[in-house]
Parts: C-alpha cells; structure tokens; sequence
C-alpha cells in the first residue's frame, strides 16, 4: 500500500526552498542556476550514439522547440496577474493563474461540491426493483410520473451539460469560475448517469425514455426552449465584446442558469420526492434527493455569476434586457405548468396541478428577485413547504439523514 507521507518526506528533503512571495531581483547565483538547468536540458536533447531513430527525432523536435510561440497561444497576457485585472467576461488577464481568487464564493462552491460527492450505485434499488415490477405496486398516474421525469431529465442533463462545455465554459474568463464549472460538468455527467442507472436498474424501455424529448410535446416544448438559448454561442466562432454578444451570453446564462436549471426541474423534483415521502420508489427518490442538492449549488452559482456580471457591465442590465429576462422566466414557468398538467391529469400522491402551479409561481417569484427583478406573481405561497425544507440554501451541506460513503483518498490508493 503507498504511503503519500513518505513521497511527502523525500519531497521536503529534495526540494528547494520555497519561492518569496514577492520576487526579488536574480542574483548570480540564480543566474549560475538558470544556465546549468538550460545547459542540462539541451544535454538531454543531444542525440547520443546509443539512441534509436526514434528517439532522435524526439530529441531533435524538442531541439526546435520555439517556447515563445507555443506559449502566445494561451489566453491573456504573459504578466503575474493582479485580483483588480479579473472579470467575469471578456478578461483579458492570464486565465491560467488561479490565484489570487476574486470571487471567493467561486472557490467555496467548487470545495463544497467537491465535498458533496455521489455515485449512483451507491443507491440500494432492491425494494425500487420489486415494487416497480409488481402489477399493483404503483398506479398508472404514478408510473406516468415516473417515466415523464426520467425522459425529461435524462435528456435536460445533457443538454445543461453540452452548454457548459461547448458554450459557457469558454466565455466565461475567469479560472475560479471556470474550475467550478468543470465539477458542474462532472455532476451533470453523474446525473445522466444515475438516470440511466434508474432506467436500466427498472428495467424500463430506453428507447422510450430517451426518446421522450422527441416524442411527448410537454417535454420536447422544455427541451426546444432551452436549446434555442444555446444556438448562436456554441457557435465556436462567437465572442463576447459587443453589447449585443454580452447580452447575448447573459441570455443563455439566465435560460440555463435561472430557468432550466430553476424552474423546469421543480415540477418533476417535487413529484419524485413526494413519491420518496411515502415510502414508494425511494432508491429513485434518493437519487433525485442528491440531484436536488447538486442542482441548487449549481442555482445559486449561476445567479452570482449574473449579479456579477450585471454589477461590472451595468449598461448591459438596461430596460430591454431586464424585460427580457422577465419574460424569458414567466414563458418557463408557464410551460413548467404545462408540463405539471401533462404529468398529473389527475390528483396524485397528495397534489395535483393546480397546486403544482402555485409552487411553481412561488419559484417563478423567488428566481426573479434572485437577479433583481420585481415578482410577477404577488401573494402567491408556497403549498409544498418540505421542499422549501430540503432547498434551504444554508444547508446545502450535509442535509442528508444518511452519510455519503468515503471515498477513497491518496493515502488508501494502490497501484497494484
Ligand atoms: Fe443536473
Ligand atoms: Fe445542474
């Protein structure tokens, strides 16, 4: 078994000092170091009588190896970075220099995600199996749920994920961020995957599951209305810079970030979890459970990114745009009350769509004052206050009865 403590050791033996902080003027004897490491670096690349043709083609295209160029490759410019010089768009500081962090809270929910950690199989589905196969387990308005919310969100996680990787993630120029997003990615790639794991562990058919974003208009409306927000930045030749391209990357961020991920999510999370409470389906209501806590970490990360933005590009935030985003948030809260319709034509496990459209003008409500915008539906209370229970923001860590398994860190690894 290793032992990191040992490599630890060697390292502090081995090792040199570690640099000042602030960098002094080199002396000789910095100079004297330099040139023996160049020295010993063009000896390495000398081809010697011993090597094959294959390594002196190696060494020799290392030989011609113009650092300079390779390096004006990379973002931003060459300079130590100063916290001042970071923005959440269009920075032009280097974008390969973590530190020093700006937006600390950026940092602390990547940490805090990385602490939330999850498997789908660590989710026991015995009882979800038996149930789900039995002829009188469930009823067919529950199954209808079911099946509904795992086509929808099987393919909604993807497409969140696509628009991270594809569009977001390149402009957005700032690395604390920019790290964040990379753990949202990792746990959208866990969502579909415990989707999956749910769909095959019921032995459900896939085909109509994953199809389901083609084939039911309550779904394919949801998946259409997000992918329109993604069109012109996943485009890999869009920039930000102009007014119109910002507005354009606040737009996808408010529809991924505020609407997708804040109110398509909130009719099927609410169905799930209500199944869970009375003690049907909980592998599958454990598993939205942790989703559930995932997906209001990424919520929240994605409305301080467009304060964020708001508060340095204030012309951006004009009356167009905040109209816009106004009703880019009351068309999705609309069709998130089409969607309740489709899925409950009935009453079903203690609700029903009526009461499923005042929780999701709650939502509305609470994501428009979120971004600094005015509620659009006043007076209207929330009827499903044990979700308000699970959502409470300051407990986004540990809000779990049951502990996460530990997971395996350096010290446990083994090379075998
Ligand atoms: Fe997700
Ligand atoms: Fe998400």
């Amino acid at each position: 078994m290793l032992n990191w403590d040992e490599f630890d050791s060697e390292d502090t033996t081995t090792a040199p000092a570690p640099a000042a902080a602030t960098k002094a003027a080199p002396t000789q004897a910095d100079r004297e170091q330099e040139q023996q490491v160049a020295a010993s670096i063009e000896q390495a690349c000398n081809v010697d009588d011993a090597d094959s043709a294959a390594i002196a083609r190696a060494k020799a295209a290392l030989d011609s190896l113009d650092v300079e160029e390779g390096l004006e490759e990379l973002e931003g410019s060459a300079a130590r970075v100063n916290v001042d010089a970071k923005q959440m768009i269009n920075c032009r500081a280097d974008l390969n220099q973590l530190v020093p962090f700006k937006y600390e809270w950026a940092w602390q929910k990547y940490l805090d995600g990385c602490s939330n950690h999850w498997m789908p199989q660590e989710v026991n589905m015995t009882a979800d199996i038996a149930l789900w196969k039995s002829n009188d387990g469930l009823t067919e308005d529950e199954r209808r749920i079911v099946k509904r919310n795992l086509g929808f969100f099987s393919t909604a996680d993807s497409l969140v994920a696509n628009n991270l990787v594809l569009a977001v993630y390149r402009l957005i120029t700032n690395p604390e961020c920019r790290q964040y997003i990379l753990r949202q990615a990792f746990e959208e790639a866990i969502h579909t995957h415990a989707y999956q794991y749910c769909i095959e562990s019921l032995g459900m058919d896939e085909g109509e599951i994953f199809n389901m974003y083609h084939e039911i208009p309550s779904v394919a409306k949801k998946a259409a209305w997000g992918l329109k927000y993604t069109r012109s930045i996943s485009d890999p030749t869009f920039n930000t810079g102009t007014v119109e391209t910002d507005k354009e990357l606040l737009r996808n961020l408010i529809a991924y970030y505020c609407v997708l991920e804040g109110v398509f999510f909130y009719c099927g999370f609410t169905q799930i979890l209500s199944m869970g409470r009375r003690n049907k389906l909980t592998g599958v209501a454990e598993q939205f459970q942790y989703i559930l806590r995932d997906e209001s970490m990424h919520l929240n990360f994605g409305i301080d990114v467009i304060n964020q933005i708001k508060i340095e590009n204030p012309h951006l935030w004009d009356a167009a745009m905040k109209d816009e985003a106004t009703q880019m948030i009351l068309q999705g809260t609309q069709l998130e009350i089409e969607y309740a319709r489709d899925t409950m034509p009935r009453g079903v496990l203690g609700m029903n769509a009526a009461m499923m459209e005042d929780y999701l003008k709650f939502i509305a409500n609470r994501r428009l004052t979120q971004i600094g915008l005015k509620e659009e539906y006043p007076g209207t209370s929330n009827p499903f206050p044990w979700m308000s229970e699970i959502m409470d923001l300051k407990k986004e860590k540990n809000f779990f009865e049951t502990r996460v398994i530990e997971y395996q860190t350096g010290g446990a690894l083994s090379w075998d």
